[in-house]
């Protein structure tokens, strides 16, 4: 099955510890300590087994976590014959105890921060997204206490799409301290994607959408998630730039060398050419901006422009080899401005159901371009017309559901077999989307 829809749900449970009384005190002044996802496990505080509807917390995050949420599993992995193998070829015998695989795959935080209860086999945990939480695990637990209190406290923003956003894609991106690089995939990591709105739907999400504040919530998740991917893609690539090893494969598009030939007369790439390059030179992996483009169209199409022209330029450095490094430092770095400006202004959107109709529309009917910019950027446009008829068939319940339902996950089968991605399948499929709209 296609990677996106892998999800092994595995059972444990955690005997729930109950919060000692001096737990309660508020400790403004102490260094926050990592107290470990058990003592969230207690039955009256997230480790009951059914949601509440009754509270505004569901109370039964600790379980969901637990039973559904491969995150439990991250530490695991690096024991797996996979992630074995995968130390062995890259000189690090015990992967397990590696700070360079511990960093994204458990809690890995300093001895002094780790509470009696801590335990760093527990995988990626609570606190990994919300914080250590010594100071406000007594007090938030009070009666009147609310969410801004604890945020004062140290948790951390999670209900701040673009702070969230920030915080899967430290992980599924890699940021300044953290990477997965070409190397690591070569010796079998997994390559790194993501889209904030389907990746929560499929973490599973252990806490309630507003839906009835706002029904297309999805889609400004959707579209400010992508700008802040874009951001944090190029400053990644910026880095990468200035690093030592360029060019770092991993920024380019994956499948223009790992590609199975073929005939020269069937071959898709020889019929498209290599446009705005020597042919045979890898170009850059567009995946993470193709769907954002689209989006950009839909509501501001003058910083679209702009950002275009940036990216055009970022394309063509990254596909010079022996390019002008530090040119492209300076354009990569002023394309993620422009995404980090147009993040903070969709977080203030309203996106309705025209709206969500038009991007639909948009990005399936843009079949043909995204298509031919590989198998990756298909990949995000599957994601995105996932994440999107989510939010139509929720809230705007289109009469032909099942049908668009079935041609989009007509788009997923595409992508089962990457090395023989076929662009004008894809697009074909994509149409069958846009005709249903
Ligand atoms: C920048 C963060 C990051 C670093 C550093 C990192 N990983 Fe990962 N790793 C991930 C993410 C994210 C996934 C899940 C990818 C996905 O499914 O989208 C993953 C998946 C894996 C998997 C596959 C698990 C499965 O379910 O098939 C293995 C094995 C693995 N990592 C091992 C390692 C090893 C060994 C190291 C150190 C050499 C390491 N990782 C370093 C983020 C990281
Ligand atoms: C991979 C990241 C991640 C992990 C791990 C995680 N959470 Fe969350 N959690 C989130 C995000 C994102 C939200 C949604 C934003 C929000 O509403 O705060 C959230 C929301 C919540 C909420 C609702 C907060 C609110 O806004 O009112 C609770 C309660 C919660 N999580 C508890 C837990 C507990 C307990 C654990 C561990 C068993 C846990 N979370 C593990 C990311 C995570
Ligand atoms: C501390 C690092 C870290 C953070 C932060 C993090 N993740 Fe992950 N995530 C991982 C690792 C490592 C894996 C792979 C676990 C495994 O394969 O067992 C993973 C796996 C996943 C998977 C399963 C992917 C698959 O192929 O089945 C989803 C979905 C996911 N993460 C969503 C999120 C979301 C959404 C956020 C932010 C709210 C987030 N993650 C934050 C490290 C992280
Ligand atoms: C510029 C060409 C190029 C690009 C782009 C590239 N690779 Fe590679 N890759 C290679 C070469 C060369 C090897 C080494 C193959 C060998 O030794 O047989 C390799 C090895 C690998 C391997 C291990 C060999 C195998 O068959 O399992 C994997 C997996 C891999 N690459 C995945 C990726 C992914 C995923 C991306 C995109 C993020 C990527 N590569 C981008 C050239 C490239």
């Amino acid at each position: 099955m296609y990677r996106y829809f892998r999800l092994a749900a595995t059972f444990g449970m955690m005997a729930g510890s109950l919060l000692a009384a001096d737990a309660l005190e508020p400790a403004k002044n102490l260094p926050a300590m990592f107290t470990g996802p058990g003592s969230c496990s207690s039955p009256s505080c997230h480790g009951g087994v059914q949601p509440r509807q009754d509270t505004s917390v569901l109370q039964n995050e600790y379980s969901t976590w637990v039973i559904k949420d491969k995150h439990t599993k991250a530490f695991e992995v690096l024991t797996n014959p996979i992630g074995q193998r995968m130390g062995k070829i890259l000189g690090l015998p015990h992967p397990e105890t590696a700070p360079k695989c511990l960093t994204c795959h458990s809690l890995d935080v300093p001895i002094a921060q780790r509470a009696r209860t801590f335990d760093n086999n527990d995988g990626v945990s609570c606190e990994n997204c919300h914080g250590a939480a010594s100071n406000w695990l007594g007090p938030h637990t009070t009666r009147d206490w609310n969410f801004d209190k604890s945020v004062q406290l140290g948790m951390y923003d999670t209900r701040d799409i673009i702070k969230r956003s920030e915080k899967c894609l430290s992980c599924h991106l890699g940021d300044k301290e953290k990477f997965v690089d070409h190397k690591m995939i070569a010796a079998g990591h997994p390559d790194l994607y993501f889209e904030l709105d389907s990746f929560s739907a499929v973490m599973p999400r252990h806490w309630k959408e507003p839906l009835d504040k706002d029904p297309w919530i999805g889609v400004r998740t959707l579209a400010a998630g992508q700008a802040v991917q874009l951001r944090e893609h190029l400053l990644r690539l910026a880095r990468r730039a200035q690093g030592d090893v360029w060019p770092e494969y991993a920024e380019l598009d994956c499948y223009a060398c790992h590609h199975s030939l073929t005939a020269a007369k069937d071959s898709w790439r020889q019929e498209r050419g290599y446009p705005d390059r020597a042919p045979g030179v890898p170009p850059f992996n567009a995946s993470r901006y193709v769907v954002f483009q689209r989006i950009l169209q839909e509501i501001e199409p003058g910083a679209g422009q702009q950002l275009d022209a940036e990216l055009v330029q970022v394309a063509k450095l990254v596909s010079e080899l022996a390019t002008d490094r530090k040119r492209l430092v300076t354009v990569a770095t002023a394309g993620s401005e422009i995404a980090d400006r147009l993040a903070r202004r969709i977080v203030g959107m309203k996106f309705d159901q025209a709206a969500t109709l038009r991007l639909l529309k948009g990005i399936s009917g843009d079949a043909e371009r995204i298509s031919a910019q590989g198998e990756r950027a298909a990949e995000q446009a599957a994601m995105a017309l996932e994440s999107l008829f989510v939010a139509y068939s929720t809230s705007g319940k289109p009469a032909n559901q099942e049908q668009l339902r079935a041609a989009i996950n007509g788009l997923f089968r595409q992508l089962d077999d990457p090395s023989s991605y076929r662009p004008e399948k894809f697009a074909g499929q994509m149409r069958a989307v846009n005709a249903l709209l």
